[in-house]
């Protein structure tokens, strides 16, 4: 049996239309907040839509991404890896991006297929939430809302990454970070929790080591000692000892 045509089905996806092209037109202005919100010099929108590979990357992730989620495989990939190409800033079809992300300068940033970007995150350059295991599984971080991943950074595996939490540029973080916090270094660490610095005689994660606190105080004990010394008493110098011996044994020798 032939179908035939279904009028009725044309006007409801033409009255979808508007309602549809509002929320794209939305989610695209919201990219746009979100680099005026956290760029200083972002002088204009028009500047962001014209100039930003960030925002470029982004509204090119939302078309790859809605291809992927319909099935496509291939399509949705060359259109990433055309915006790879074009702005410097590499994300997996796959990936789930919230609204009002600003990724800034971008080159070099990655984002892994199976990672997710909450809603207001930035990301500088050289990011990557990348994946630490070759199995088809979750394998990339989630990042909670608000939080912001410094230049450089590497988020490494299934983990999670709090609310509001900052990641210090280059650090590389392999563990979950709790909500709020700043972490730096490599393996990163927590540095700071709700706007307190954890660096305090109580922070237990982070005790000084006594073997150096030692030594350093014997080498501070000595050089006093040596700069009170009298002539008489002054060490002797290593080379001159040295000089000494290799004469010994030289006088030795002729004799
Ligand atoms: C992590 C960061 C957000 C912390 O900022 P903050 O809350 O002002 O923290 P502070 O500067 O007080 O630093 C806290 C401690 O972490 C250390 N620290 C800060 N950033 C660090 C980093 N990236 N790597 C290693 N240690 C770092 C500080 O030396 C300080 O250590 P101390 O307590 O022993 O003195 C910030 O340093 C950072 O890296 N921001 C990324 C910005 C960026 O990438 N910009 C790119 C623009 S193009």
């Amino acid at each position: 049996m032939t179908q035939g045509f279904d009028a009725g089905r044309v006007l409801r996806a033409g009255a979808g239309l508007p309602g549809f092209l509002t929320r794209v037109f939305d989610a695209l202005a919201d990219d746009v907040r979100a680099a005026m919100r956290n760029d200083p010099a972002a002088r204009n929108p028009l500047e962001v839509v014209l100039a930003y590979p960030g925002v470029h990357a982004l509204w090119a992730h939302r078309v790859s991404h809605g291809l992927w989620k319909a099935g496509l495989v291939t399509l949705p990939r060359v259109l990433s890896h055309a915006a790879r190409f074009l702005t410097g800033i590499e994300i997996h079809p796959g990936a789930t991006i919230g609204r009002g992300v600003f990724i800034d300068h971008g080159m070099g940033v990655v984002i892994g297929e199976t990672a997710t970007v909450g809603d207001g995150c930035l990301l500088y350059q050289g990011v990557v939430l990348g994946g630490t295991s070759l199995e088809k599984k979750k394998r990339h971080p989630d990042l909670d809302p608000d939080v912001v991943v410094g230049a450089g950074a590497i988020v490494l595996g299934p983990i999670r990454v709090g609310r509001g939490s900052r990641v210090g540029a280059g650090s590389v973080v392999i563990k979950d970070v709790p909500p709020q916090s700043t972490v730096v270094g490599i393996p990163a660490r927590l540095v700071a929790q709700n706007g307190k610095s954890l660096r305090s005689p109580l922070d237990h994660a982070n005790l000084p080591d006594p073997l150096v606190q030692t030594l350093q105080a014997i080498e501070e004990r000595l050089a006093t000692l040596e700069s009170r010394a009298t002539p008489a008493e002054a060490p002797v110098p290593l080379r001159t000892v040295r000089r000494a011996r290799v004469s010994r044994r030289a006088d030795r020798g002729t004799r």
